[in-house]
């Protein structure tokens, strides 16, 4: 374990690992490019250890440039420019070996790509040590790829967090933070409140209702919530990017908790796709959608006599319950298999006494909790 600044890192790939995936690399550039004396162009500062290693294992002739992104500020309405600076050889003509240490969303990539087109260059590769296939959202082709690794933040071998590691001989990722995020869904008369309130005690988690985060933030006037009732005003859906923000709010408030139940969200594959994201940026993501079951005539029984006491009208018409009950199940259906994909999906027997449900929720999470 290592710590660099605040943050601290695990092993992840060995020595011996980085070493066979550059043995590998460097078999394929000599078997390609070995009599085509190739300029190789390693991207400072990340590339200059991978950079090395893979040009004394290279036999042909070759040439050597180096280059680095720069920002400076551009006027207001720019922000800041990036810019590469350092090549100061004609490469016009020339096969160009990039070299990079790690190619994650491509940005980097498609800068050079333009300048390497600018220079006219005969031919370019792109040789990077690590790949993050997750996160690419570029077309340009990385031909030749060290190691394919998982969206995980990482340093060492030339890598840095905040200007540390870099000199690390193995690489690292960051530690996970141990939470639990659970998405509890079940549709109306299902028990969720009942059973989102004693988890919440029991597991030390945080609940979060979209409904009653959306009431709070209108009623308190905040950002958000202004936003959110200008569409609610004129009979809109609130957009996903304003729920997704309010979301991450929230979040952002409770850092360091042992985790959340997420109830009423995502009701989207985009809101669920927007919350993988966000999650995966806080270094955790969803660990289980899990569903309550239970058959519909029960619910119906359950919500009409709710209505005898509760007062609420869509409680009261049979109707109008089983239309939310249809609702529910179509919504839903998107997500189960959404998060099915991903074998996350746990659907939970709603029927019983309290506690017996509970009790099969926490024989769900226990496991999830000891993985
Ligand atoms: P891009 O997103 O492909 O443009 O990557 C940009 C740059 O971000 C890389 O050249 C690295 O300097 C840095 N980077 C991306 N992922 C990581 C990581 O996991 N650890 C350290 N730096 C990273
Ligand atoms: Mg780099």
């Amino acid at each position: 374990m290592v710590k660099l600044h605040d943050l601290e890192f695990e092993p992840f790939i060995s020595e011996e690992e980085i070493e066979n995936a550059i043995d590998g690399l460097a078999k394929q550039l000599n078997e390609e490019f070995g009599n085509q004396n190739p300029v190789f162009i390693g991207v400072l500062n990340g590339a200059f250890m991978f950079a090395s290693e893979i040009i004394k294992r290279f036999d042909g002739d070759c040439e050597i440039s180096f280059v680095k992104m720069a920002s400076y500020k551009g006027t207001e309405s720019t922000g800041d420019i990036k810019n590469l600076v350092g090549l100061n050889q004609d490469i016009a003509g020339r096969t160009v070996i990039l070299l990079e240490d790690i190619v994650d969303t491509g940005n980097t990539l498609e800068e050079i790509d333009k300048m390497l087109l600018s220079a006219k260059v005969k031919r370019y590769e792109v040789a990077t040590l690590f790949f993050k296939p997750e996160a690419y959202k570029k077309s340009i082709p990385v031909n030749y790829r060290g190691m394919d690794i998982e969206n995980k933040f990482i340093v060492g071998y030339g890598l840095d967090y905040d200007g540390l590691g870099r000199n690390l001989r193995q690489v690292y990722k960051r530690k996970e933070q141990k939470m639990t995020n659970l998405l509890l869904f079940g549709p109306p008369g299902a028990g969720k409140g009942t059973q989102a309130d004693i988890l919440k005690e029991k597991y030390n988690l945080v609940h979060i209702s979209t409904g009653d985060i959306f009431r709070y933030n209108i009623k308190n006037q905040t950002e958000l919530g202004i936003s959110a009732k200008s569409f609610i005003d004129k009979g809109q859906l609130v957009p996903d990017e304003v729920t997704i923000n309010m979301l991450n709010a929230e979040v952002e408030k409770n850092e360091g908790c042992n985790g959340f139940i997420f109830d009423g969200f995502p009701r989207t594959e985009a809101q669920a796709e927007a919350l993988q994201v966000y999650l995966s940026s806080k270094n955790t993501e969803v660990h289980a959608m899990i569903a309550l079951e239970v058959d519909d005539e029960i619910l119906v029984q359950r919500l009409l006599e709710r209505g005898k006491t509760s007062g609420r009208v869509d409680d009261a018409d049979e109707a109008v319950i089983r239309n939310r009950i249809k609702v529910y199940y179509a919504e839903t259906a998107i997500l189960k298999n959404f998060y099915k994909k991903q074998d996350k999906f746990y659907g939970v027997d709603g029927v019983g006494t309290i506690q017996e449900i509970t009790d099969r929720l926490s024989a769900v999470i226990d496991e999830l909790m000891e993985k």
